[in-house]
């Protein structure tokens, strides 16, 4: 059997989306194990999840730095020293700057509230909202230099219904994000997808989907 890929998860706030990560990599099957989870804020959530789930831990405070470049190089070290393999941004609310992130082309995953490239940035189920759309979602993308834009893996729709609230859409948007995250994941790690230039190529394994894919990279 192929090596479980080494995924670290970085979190800031309440880590649903790494609870999800948590329970799928709990398969024996599943090709993906948590290495390491990265918390910048130390009263985060998220911890407590990971703690639980016995992973490995570790709080990078950003305020604990004068520049962004010594927050950046202890996250290096943290992803160094656990040997992560992937990158997972689960709500973590930091911008990584262009050279942290080129250093991880294609290693880097995120999870946007919106059905991109619609509602980039923060608040984006409010934003939803305010545009009145009739249908939002989430998103999962390889993370470039420019927020909210790299090369998306998948995305899953849910309707926006009368009388929502910004909390009611995001609850039924987070739905969704758990069960998309471990999937894109999982394609990740068994190479069924990979990052292209703008695009993400999906590999058709027939036996794993009973059906081949058409290539939306071509
Ligand atoms: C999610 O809505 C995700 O899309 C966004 O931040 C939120 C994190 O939620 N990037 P949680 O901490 O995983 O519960």
């Amino acid at each position: 059997m192929n090596p479980k890929l080494r995924v670290a998860v970085l979190v800031s706030g309440h880590g649903s989306n790494l609870q999800a990560l948590i329970d799928a990599s709990a398969s024996p099957e599943y090709p993906a194990q948590i290495a390491l989870v990265i918390s910048n804020v130390p009263t985060a959530y998220a911890l407590e999840r990971a703690r639980a789930a016995g992973l490995p831990t570790k709080v990078i405070d950003h305020r604990a730095f004068q520049v962004r470049e010594d927050f950046e190089q202890a996250l290096l070290d943290g992803l160094t020293e656990h040997r992560a393999e992937l990158v997972c941004l689960a709500g973590f609310m930091r911008i990584l700057s262009p050279g942290f992130l080129r250093m991880f082309r294609g290693q880097i995953l995120n999870i946007h509230p919106s059905l991109l490239p619609a509602f980039p940035g923060l608040h984006a189920p409010k934003q939803a909202l305010i545009h009145g759309v009739k249908i939002t979602g989430c998103t999962v993308h390889f993370v470039d230099e420019a927020t909210d834009n790299g090369p998306i893996l998948v995305q899953a729709a849910v309707p926006v219904l009368p009388g929502d609230t910004e909390e009611s859409l995001a609850a039924r948007i987070q739905v969704e994000e758990h069960r998309i995250y471990p999937m894109a994941v999982r394609w990740v790690a068994t190479q069924l997808v990979v990052r292209e230039d703008r695009r993400t190529r999906v590999d058709a394994k027939p036996a794993i989907f009973g059906l081949s894919l058409l290539n939306p990279g071509s």
